[in-house]
């Protein structure tokens, strides 16, 4: 209401590898913030496909476009740079975001694929930073199972062993919450729920938005 004083938004971010089930959870987290706690919350995921860079990478991903690595990388870099102001837009008008993929996909995709680490971190480097990051954690093996796996260029066993490798020993630090994604729907958003709920009660918005 008019009375209470308006504050910034939360940028909630989902990681993981291909299938672990992000797309579900950003979905019932969104309706967590906005329905249940009654928040203003926009859903986005990256990369953003309806971009002239995201239609690249669309069809990069759908196998119809080749492409150098460094390239791709820089593409999917520029993807989330180009939704910076929107990004800074939306939180600083009291919009939460809950995110699917962002710069730790573009670091661990390109890092599995053998780039440099460094230079694969360099390029996200003063975008705007999530306040809390969910990593959904699932054996490699368990997410191949699921529906529609192996319809895009990534969703290969050995590669999806490699990027998982890449987020746990390089990108997952103690500030992420790892979240284990091989349990029912409901078990897993309640996990989630509940880490969110805390978190606003100590006041995460009340920090200024920080930088990757
Ligand atoms: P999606 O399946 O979440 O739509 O993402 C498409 C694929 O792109 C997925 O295999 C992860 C990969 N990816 C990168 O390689 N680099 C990036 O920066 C992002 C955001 C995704
Ligand atoms: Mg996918």
């Amino acid at each position: 209401t008019e009375t209470t004083e308006m504050k910034r938004g939360i940028f909630i971010l989902f990681e993981g590898a291909d299938r672990v089930g992000k797309s579900t959870q950003v979905q019932s987290l969104f309706g967590h913030l906005s329905t249940t706690l009654g928040l203003p919350t926009k859903q986005l995921r990256f990369p953003d496909r309806t971009t002239q860079t995201g239609t690249i990478i669309n069809s990069y991903l759908q196998n119809s476009t080749q492409l150098d690595d460094r390239a791709l990388h820089l593409l999917f870099s520029a993807n989330r740079w180009e939704s910076k102001d929107t990004l800074l837009k939306h939180l600083n008008e009291g919009n939460s975001l809950v995110v699917d993929r962002y710069s730790y996909s573009g670091v661990a995709y390109s890092a599995a694929k053998g780039i440099d680490f460094d230079w694969c971190f360099g390029c996200e480097k003063g975008l705007p930073a999530p306040d809390l990051i969910f990593y959904l954690k699932m054996d490699t093996e368990d997410a191949t199972k699921r529906g529609d796996y192996g319809n895009e260029r990534y969703e290969k066993v050995d590669f999806q062993k490699k990027i998982k490798e890449v987020y746990e020993s390089k990108l997952v630090n103690s500030s992420w919450n790892v979240i284990n994604a091989n349990r029912p729907i409901e078990e897993v958003s309640k996990e989630i729920n509940e880490i969110v709920d805390r978190s606003i009660k100590n006041g995460i918005q009340n920090k200024p938005i920080q930088c990757i």
